[in-house]
């Protein structure tokens, strides 16, 4: 039986995890999802014509969730964790539930069992004891270590090292090509900015970056 899913956000991102979904498919040699569509209140022109350039409707904004079919699943597309939280907390008000996509390129530990809404691009690597909240986000080549606790809503972006033992608290955006070294915790909705080099805590609320972060 397929699941309906639905997209949320029809922004690059969004329709990055579309694609994920596809690739699910493709590589289970059945269909798994039955593909509704992409929702966004705000869509721009040039991404309506996107979305449709891959063969998938625009449904509305992201309250047509709330009278959904029977069964409808739903996965966030926005890489911006905050905005992701914010999204999810409306979306869990209408009841439907947050389906997880990982792509059949990502290698993800037996033994991590993640949070619901969790999305995995091609080339992501997770690999044992990792703790993985809701909605978390792997993006394409982006690594995680042993031991490691991802709480929601955290993004780790492309080609970014989470060194094993560490804490990404909630809503923690990790910047392409980033490392965070082992050990070390990173505060509530904080950022680490692109390249940067993570070499002791990060407090709560704080934009880090450069090497070493400051
Ligand atoms: C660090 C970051 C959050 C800063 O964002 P911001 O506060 O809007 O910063 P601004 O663009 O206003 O730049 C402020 C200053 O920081 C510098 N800067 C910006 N990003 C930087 C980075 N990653 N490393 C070092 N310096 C950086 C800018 O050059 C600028 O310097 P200046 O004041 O000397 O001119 C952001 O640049 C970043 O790296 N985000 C991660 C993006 C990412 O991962 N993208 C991939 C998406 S898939």
């Amino acid at each position: 039986m397929t699941i309906p899913l639905v997209v949320v956000g029809c922004g690059g991102h969004g329709r990055e995890v579309l694609t994920i979904a596809r690739a699910m498919d493709a590589a289970a040699g059945r269909p798994r999802w039955r593909l509704l569509g992409f929702v966004d209140d705000r869509p721009s022109e040039e991404n309506l014509k996107r979305v449709q350039r891959l063969d998938v409707p625009y449904l509305g904004g992201v309250a047509w969730l709330r009278d959904a079919p029977p069964d409808t699943q739903h996965v966030i597309g926005i890489g911006d964790p905050r905005v992701r939280r914010a999204v999810a907390r409306r979306v869990d008000a209408y009841g439907i539930p947050a389906a997880s996509v990982v792509h059949p390129a990502a290698t993800i530990g037996a033994d991590i069992v993640p949070g619901p809404g969790f999305v995995a691009f091609a080339g992501a690597r997770a690999t044992t004891n990792i703790t993985v909240g809701r909605h978390v986000h792997l993006n394409q080549n982006a690594t995680v270590g042993h031991d490691c606790t991802l709480a929601d809503f955290v993004s780790v972006n492309p080609l970014a090292a989470v060194s094993g033992d560490c804490e990404l608290a909630e809503g923690v955006l990790v910047g392409t090509t980033a490392a965070v070294l082992q050990g070390l915790r990173v505060g509530r909705d904080s950022t680490v900015g692109a390249g940067a080099c993570v070499v002791r805590d990060v407090p709560d609320g704080v934009v880090v970056k450069g090497v070493p972060a400051r």
